[in-house]
């Protein structure tokens, strides 16, 4: 029975900028999305009784179709008939390290993992374009979580510009275990409060978009100024979900006095990250935050950033 072990790491957002509303109900996006090592793993094999089957060793993770992994491989079922009537269905094993629902991608990144595990099951041979077309489908950061590493993210997220690799920069990594932020809500609500600062017309968003490109922050990661990139992080759902969250709030503050380069929520939060100048900083800054704060529901982690997306492991 064919079977692959696939890495699956998690997301930050260097940089999120909301520019205005789109016609199909998003939000136009300038984001710089930066792939870090903490990562789930995800064995996938052919299931010879056919169907979809997924399992996960976290409580939190549903197992059917509200589960993004097995929208995914619903969807390579429906867009490669012959190959799933020759090959039959798949068994999608997740071990869950990434926290749920943290503005990581934990769940964008599985489904990545999926449409990648698939293609090489049933012998499709789709280009990274092709497979991030079809993840597009499923959610805005999947097409980002399949090649991963460093990337300017624009249109709803989904449009991808490479940029120069951030290996090895440490960063602590802080989520509250029961603290969950809808990610529906973080953008509602931003457009509740900000809609009459959105760019309006056309040819304004598609100049706000190019920005990115010649900002502050590409300079930053194109010099790998770890302090310059530390000083610009940007996230504009902070503006949201900071005031809704004080815990959020206080542990971007405690961060931030703990002397580290920078600190930022990521994505639509509630999990917040500190770029730190090395390992031994990043693990007395982890020391530190856990004395101040003793809550077991405080999930601290050490990690970096990374260079790549999904990877397969065995
Ligand atoms: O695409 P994804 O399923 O990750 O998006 C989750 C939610 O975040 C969407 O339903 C939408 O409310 C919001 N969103 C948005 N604009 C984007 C991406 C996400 O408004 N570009």
């Amino acid at each position: 029975m064919r079977s692959y072990t696939l890495i699956a790491p998690a997301k930050i957002n260097l940089y999120l900028e909301i520019i205005g509303d789109r016609p199909d109900g998003y939000h136009e996006l300038a984001m710089i999305l930066q792939s870090i090592d903490l990562a789930d793993q995800i064995d996938i094999k052919l299931s010879s009784p056919g169907g979809i089957r997924v399992y996960c060793n976290h409580p939190q993770v549903p197992r059917d179709k509200s589960n993004i992994a097995y929208l995914a491989a619903e969807l390579m079922t429906t867009e490669f008939p012959t190959a799933f009537a020759k090959y039959g269905g798949v068994d999608i094993t997740i071990n869950k390290q990434i926290p749920v629902a943290a503005g990581l991608a934990g769940g964008s990144t599985n489904a990545a993992a999926v449409l990648v595990g698939i293609d090489l099951l049933w012998n499709l041979g789709l280009t990274q374009g092709e497979l991030e077309e079809l993840g597009a489908t499923l959610g805005s950061d999947v097409p980002f979580c399949i090649g991963g590493g460093t990337a300017i993210a624009t249109g709803r997220g989904e449009q991808l510009s490479p940029l120069p690799s951030l290996d090895g920069i440490y960063i602590v990594l802080a989520k509250y275990r029961s603290l969950e932020v809808s990610t529906p809500w973080a953008y509602k609500t931003y457009r509740e409060k900000f809609s009459s600062s959105y760019v309006k017309d056309k040819d304004s968003l598609a100049a706000r978009a190019a920005a990115v490109h010649s900002g502050d922050m590409v300079k930053a990661i194109s010099h790998k100024d770890v302090k310059e990139i530390a000083q610009k992080l940007h996230n504009d759902l902070e503006k949201v979900v900071l005031p809704a969250y004080p815990k959020v709030l206080e542990l971007r503050e405690i961060f931030a006095n703990a002397g580290v380069l920078g600190t930022m929520m990521s994505g639509s939060g509630p999990s917040v990250f500190a770029i730190c100048d090395s390992k031994v900083q990043a693990e007395q800054v982890q020391s530190q935050v856990r004395e101040i704060i003793a809550d077991e529901d405080l999930e601290l982690f050490v990690t970096q950033l990374t260079n790549h997306g999904i990877q397969i492991a065995s």
